[in-house]
């Protein structure tokens, strides 16, 4: 599962990843702002659909995390809302700020084994998503700064890993 999939412009690279190990797989996006239109007038629902065209048993879910339910082997977080500064820039309101529950909710999702990768975007929110791991009792493994292989990253980003 992909949380906070936005269009999901890049869901073939992820359906890409897990075919090179997996068989038989389901592939799932989940975006609570899905409805955002583009200056296109398409919005992000339209554009996913045209992105994950093609790609068997993968799904782009217009909601929100909190009401999912669903078991999941493995969930790929990008840049996940941990201050509110940038969720607020990205025009959410402020009460759809909730770093605690989210990130339990998403663990609670995970199957028995699962892991659930975390990308961070500068090192003040990995520090403060390392904490939040700390205080909510989840182990994780910190792989610090990853490298910007397509030199696409505005920003440095990190990555850590917690598994269920
Ligand atoms: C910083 S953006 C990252 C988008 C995308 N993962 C990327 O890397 O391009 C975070 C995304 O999470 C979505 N989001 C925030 N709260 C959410 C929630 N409760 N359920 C589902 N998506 C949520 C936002 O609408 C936004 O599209």
């Amino acid at each position: 599962m992909d949380i906070g999939s936005k269009n999901w412009a890049y869901v073939k690279s992820e359906y890409v990843f897990f075919k090179s190990f997996a068989k038989d797989f389901n592939l799932t996006g989940i975006e609570l702002d899905a409805y955002r239109m583009y200056s296109n007038f398409y919005n992000r629902y339209e554009i996913a659909k045209f992105y994950t065209k093609g790609l068997e048993n993968t799904n782009y879910i217009a909601g929100d995390l909190l009401e999912h339910k669903g078991k999941y082997d493995c969930i790929i977080w990008v840049l996940p809302f941990i201050t509110e500064y940038p969720l607020v820039k990205w025009g959410l309101p402020l009460r759809y700020f909730k770093p605690e529950e989210m990130l339990l909710h998403a663990y609670k999702l995970l199957n028995k084994g699962g892991e659930m990768l975390i990308i961070n975007q500068g090192e003040d929110e990995y520090q403060i998503q390392q904490e939040l791991n700390r205080k909510l009792g989840l182990s994780s493994e910190n792989y610090g700064k990853i490298d910007d292989v397509f030199g696409v990253f505005r920003n440095d980003r990190y990555c850590l890993k917690v598994t269920n």
